[in-house]
């Protein structure tokens, strides 16, 4: 069984947002309880939790754990207060859509009520209601994307789109275990995804507690396992797609999907359409984040020493986009999307 991502905690003095430490897996499965603003903030912003869909619904939560540990005595005290935590919320990572989207929804419930002890209630029930959602839509795409993967096939995904990175079930995981679900017999390629190691690290453990055969490659040999062969296809997850249906995902996807068009691959992303940016015309749009250069020169955090000469200049972008055009279909719960996308996604949405 895999640990809950994310979860409600109803504790004696108070909430908390309960979540697993991505940071320790595989090594160790130990369970935190952030009970403050900055343990949430800074969960987010270390990876602690990680993931479009799941970075959301932890921020939602975020907000409900501080109104419902709030002293505050009247309702303009508390609506202070949750303003705070949302532009502190804000402010952790700027790629996934889904925190900004989960904030929205929640923030859209500071004036629905001048009772404060109300707003708390309907704050604790909105953030749940997030997450139960957010599973949902894992499960319907997992169900629609089943179609696209050969029974047999040989699936490559990069960085982690599983239940760790969702409130469970995952996005192209989620196609994967559909998949395996319907067939029972399938293979995944699971990318290393440096630096951060997220498939080596979560997407194999998460894999192979469900039982289903996997293989972990270094990125740099994505393109030699397709010259032989032995890829079906991929599917991966993405932090924030356009309108036009370019999509950012970890770094490193956008190298993938230019192999499988030069191999004949057909290339999927997998996501909610809470991850769709409609104010966005083009992937051109979407803000990157650039991280520590720690992460690359000290191999993520697993050698005690660094990997490059002190002073090495270093460029550390956490995500890139993948252009429309190199997308065979976008797997949404509401459905394939296909090329063009501005149509197809708006459709959706409908
Ligand atoms: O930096 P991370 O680990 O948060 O990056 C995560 C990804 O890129 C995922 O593929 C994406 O968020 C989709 S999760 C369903």
């Amino acid at each position: 069984m895999i640990p809950k991502t994310v979860e409600w905690v109803q504790l004696a003095e108070g909430p908390s947002v309960r979540m697993i430490d991505q940071t320790l897996l595989p090594n160790e499965e130990r369970i935190i309880d952030c009970v403050t603003l900055e343990q949430v903030c800074e969960a987010i912003k270390s990876l602690r939790v990680r993931g479009a869909p799941a970075i959301g619904c932890s921020a939602a939560m975020g907000m409900a754990m501080i109104a419902g540990r709030s002293s505050a005595q009247t309702i303009d005290e508390l609506r202070a207060e949750l303003r705070a935590a949302h532009d502190a919320l804000a402010a952790t990572r700027p790629t996934a859509v889904n925190l900004f989207w989960a904030l929205a929804r929640m923030s859209a419930l500071v004036d629905s009520t001048d009772d404060p002890r109300e707003l708390r209630v309907a704050l604790a029930d909105e953030a749940q209601a997030i997450t139960v959602d957010d599973l949902d839509r894992c499960r319907r795409i997992g169900k629609n994307g089943a179609e696209v993967i050969p029974e047999g096939g040989n699936v490559l995904t990069h960085c982690n789109a599983g239940a760790l990175a969702t409130a469970g079930h995952g996005t192209a995981l989620g196609v994967i275990r559909g998949a395996f679900e319907r067939h029972g017999d399938l293979h995944v390629w699971v990318d290393e995804t440096r630096p951060l190691l997220q498939g080596a690290r979560l997407t194999s453990w998460e894999l192979m507690r469900d039982g289903i055969p996997c293989t972990v490659i270094c990125d740099n040999m994505a393109g030699s396992v397709m010259k032989q062969g032995k890829v079906d296809c991929c599917v991966v997850g993405a932090d924030r797609i356009a309108a036009n249906g370019d999509a950012a995902n970890k770094i490193g996807t956008y190298g993938v999907a230019v192999l499988a068009k030069h191999h004949g691959i057909p290339f999927y992303v997998a996501a909610p359409l809470s991850t769709v940016d409609y104010e966005l015309m083009s992937g051109e749009q979407i803000p990157i984040e650039e991280r520590d250069p720690k992460e690359v020169s000290y191999m993520a955090g697993l050698a005690e020493r660094s990997a490059t000469p002190a002073g090495a200049h270093i460029y550390s972008p956490a995500f890139d986009v993948t252009p429309a055009e190199l997308i065979a279909g976008i797997i949404t719960e509401a459905g394939i999307a296909r090329a063009p996308y501005t149509e197809s996604l708006a459709a959706l949405r409908g």
